[in-house]
């Protein structure tokens, strides 16, 4: 079914229809477009552009459409070419002439506008919602784990010491960015097209505010053609889920290292993981892997929607009809995989022994070895050479900072003496690294709870 057939003498061809058709994929706004419908009719009756009587109608005869979906006595047509034509079309067949008064001063283009910043507005707190308590788990965990030693790695190569809590916590921090750039978004996008009409604003006396705050939008569009033709809040929504995809990769890809028999930092619970069908011994991280896998998809969507825009002229055009699947498959995927993700974070089991072991190895008090020189006085320029020839002399020998006996210690520098034992503890080296924004227990569990009372503002 099309809206606009008055000047055409033939209907379209089945396949035509179906390609050009959006209601396979815009279906899922129905309670959005019923809930813009609903303003507009409500707008126009006190307006005096339709009869007060009239809007009441079209009001009822819509919230009954909506209840009438919602429990399954009305099956959405997929033969419609879009959801806004599904539902004024049903209105029309259930009021007649009032039906028909509704598209008074509107255009699908300023509807469908309208449609999908209503549904990304929820969005946005939904995504955020689930992101603050993903980084609540992150604290919760950072707390229990605030003084686990572990090594903290460049270039995959065991540097220094750090906490278990401290490198959760830095992940809790990319998501509270993540949560902090939707909410812009969503601030941006609180902006309500209604009344942009196709493209040129109507000469009817409408009032748009009255319907953005019907709507609860914080202010109304200033331009009728960027009105219809925005999609920059797809565009945001999408970049801002390309980079929480990014943040979840890359802490995917830790936790499958983690989980390595190389590593056995971690250990998934069963619920969040996977066997093989030949291996008996396997124990897979699927679920990070996957998470690790659909940020591909998401690049993509943000890809798509960058494409479709970047070349169409003002204002609506039916390329960006091409909006929807894909932020809408952005949105899901993110959603998706965050509720994978964040119980298996909950549930994993942290094996500090094994982080101790790996802490111990590696040198990483190498340059807490020269910081004991330089406190005593050694220029750190020599104090680095000295450790370094230091740990040259252990890995001849097979063995640690802390086992190498003094006077080998005191054969490359006579300034070494017993203190150095005490000041090259893996523990000790983490945990004196108080500065602000460092690994120390206290400072792990004080910004868990900063993080967590930020969180409870949101
Ligand atoms: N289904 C269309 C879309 O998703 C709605 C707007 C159609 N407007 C038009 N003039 N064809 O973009």
């Amino acid at each position: 079914m099309q809206l606009w057939k008055g000047r055409f003498q033939k209907a379209l061809s089945k396949t035509t229809n179906d390609f050009n058709s959006s209601i396979s994929f815009d279906s899922r706004m129905y309670k959005e477009d019923i809930e813009g419908s609903i303003a507009h009719a409500t707008m126009l009756g006190k307006c005096g552009i339709i009869k007060e009587e009239e809007a009441e109608d079209i009001v009822k005869g819509l919230k009954g459409i909506e209840k009438d979906i919602e429990n399954g006595d009305l099956k959405i047509d997929m033969e419609c070419e879009d959801i806004h034509t599904f539902v004024e079309g049903e209105l029309t067949k259930r009021l007649g002439d009032n039906g028909k008064r509704l598209h008074t001063a509107r255009s699908r283009n300023d509807q469908v506008a309208l449609d999908i910043k209503l549904y990304l507005k929820k969005e946005a707190v939904n995504l955020k919602e689930m992101l603050g308590k993903l980084v609540e788990v992150l604290c919760n965990k950072a707390e229990e784990y605030s003084d686990t030693v572990m090594p903290g790695y460049t270039h995959l190569q065991r540097a220094q010491p750090i906490t278990f809590g401290h490198h959760l916590l830095a992940y809790a921090e990319m998501f509270l960015r993540d949560i902090s750039r939707i909410d812009d978004c969503r601030k941006r996008m609180d902006e309500m097209p209604l009344g942009s009409c196709a493209l040129a604003g109507t000469t009817y006396p409408i009032d748009r505010n009255m319907t953005a705050s019907l709507l609860d939008f914080e202010r109304v569009t200033n331009n009728s053609l960027d009105g219809v033709s925005d999609r920059d809040h797809c565009m945001e929504l999408a970049s801002a889920l390309s980079i929480v995809m990014v943040h979840l990769s890359r802490f995917s890809e830790e936790i499958i290292m983690w989980c390595s028999w190389e590593f056995k930092f971690v250990e998934l619970d069963d619920a969040f993981s996977t066997g093989s069908s030949i291996m008996p011994q396997k124990k897979n991280p699927d679920i990070a892997e996957l998470v690790r896998g659909k940020s591909g998809r998401v690049f993509g969507d943000t890809m798509t929607l960058l494409t479709v825009m970047k070349g169409i002229p003002l204002a609506y055009n039916k390329d960006m009809q091409e909006d929807k699947e894909a932020i809408f498959d952005a949105v899901d995927t993110v959603k998706m995989c965050l509720t994978a993700f964040t119980p298996m974070i909950e549930t994993m089991k942290v094996l500090p022994d094994n982080m101790r072991k790996a802490a111990a190895g590696g040198f990483i008090n190498a340059t807490d070895c020269a910081d004991y020189l330089t406190k005593k006085g050694v220029p750190f320029r020599d104090a680095y050479k000295a450790t370094g020839e230091l740990v040259a002399v252990c890995i001849e020998k097979g063995t640690t900072l802390e086992e190498l006996p003094l006077e080998e210690y005191r054969k490359i520098c006579d300034v070494f003496d017993e203190g150095v034992y005490q000041a090259i503890t893996l523990e000790k080296c983490a945990n004196d690294r108080k500065v602000l924004g460092g690994p120390n227990s206290g400072n792990v569990k004080a910004q868990a709870q900063r993080i967590k009372k930020l969180l409870e503002k949101n």
